[in-house]
């Protein structure tokens, strides 16, 4: 695949001159990009797709969380000069048979908004009758770290939870409003932003990854 010029360069500078590394994370999900910014911290400046020009859209064809991450992560890192990390997760329900597994953000059709998805899932549990303790679920995040078209490095996270009955609570995005963490009273939608990061399947993936990453940068 031809490589396009380098828009932005690979280091950064804070303004008392120290370096922070600069990660293309495979994104144009804007909550993601938060929390990963979030989550990598003050040593790296985190920049999304959106930052780039020039990048087709990628097909996310695979059928697992694992290989979308990987195909994102390849096809991006043609078109930066340093490391592009990506993310594919989605939401798995038990009593649906692990839908809406890897078409999470499709659930409800191609162009489907968040809040449509959620609407969908809970109509589909009412349908079946599924209650209470019954309709457990988990949060999947397959992550990817790829440079010059080749993934170096990969991980995994889950959180298991509970689909709440309605939506409660107005922060996060996706389904986060209808999902309670196992142990937790409150959904992650209702949780405090340090608090998903701690327990969540992104956060779990990021830690897991950067016990690895740690030679690279
Ligand atoms: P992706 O871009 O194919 O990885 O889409 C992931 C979809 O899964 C998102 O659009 C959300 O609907 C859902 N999702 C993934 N992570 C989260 C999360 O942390 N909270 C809520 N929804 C999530």
């Amino acid at each position: 695949m031809m490589r396009m010029s380098r828009p932005i360069s690979d280091t950064a500078y804070t303004e008392t001159g120290s370096v922070r590394h600069r990660i293309l994370v495979a994104t144009r999900n804007c909550h993601k990009l938060r929390e990963f910014a979030e989550l990598c911290g003050p040593n790296f400046e985190v920049c999304g797709m959106e930052s780039i020009s020039g990048v087709p859209q990628i097909e996310e064809s695979g059928e697992t969380f694992e290989s979308n991450a990987l195909i994102k992560a390849e096809f991006a890192s043609n078109f930066f000069s340093h490391w592009v990390l990506a993310d594919d997760s989605g939401l798995e329900v038990d009593a649906l048979r692990g839908a809406p597994g890897v078409l999470s953000a499709r659930f409800a059709g191609e162009k489907a908004t968040d809040a449509e998805n959620r609407r969908l899932l809970l109509r589909r549990l009412e349908k079946l009758g599924v209650r209470g303790k019954h309709r457990t679920a988990r949060f999947r995040c397959a992550l990817a770290l790829a440079k010059s078209g080749k993934a170096v490095l990969s991980a995994s996270g889950t959180v298991e939870g509970i689909i709440v009955e309605s939506e409660t609570g107005m922060a996060g995005f996706g389904y986060d409003p209808i999902f309670r963490p196992v142990g937790y009273s409150k959904t992650f939608a209702e949780l405090a932003s340090e608090i998903k990061n701690e327990i969540s399947h992104r956060g779990r993936a990021l830690r897991e990854l950067q016990r690895a990453w740690v030679k690279l940068f």
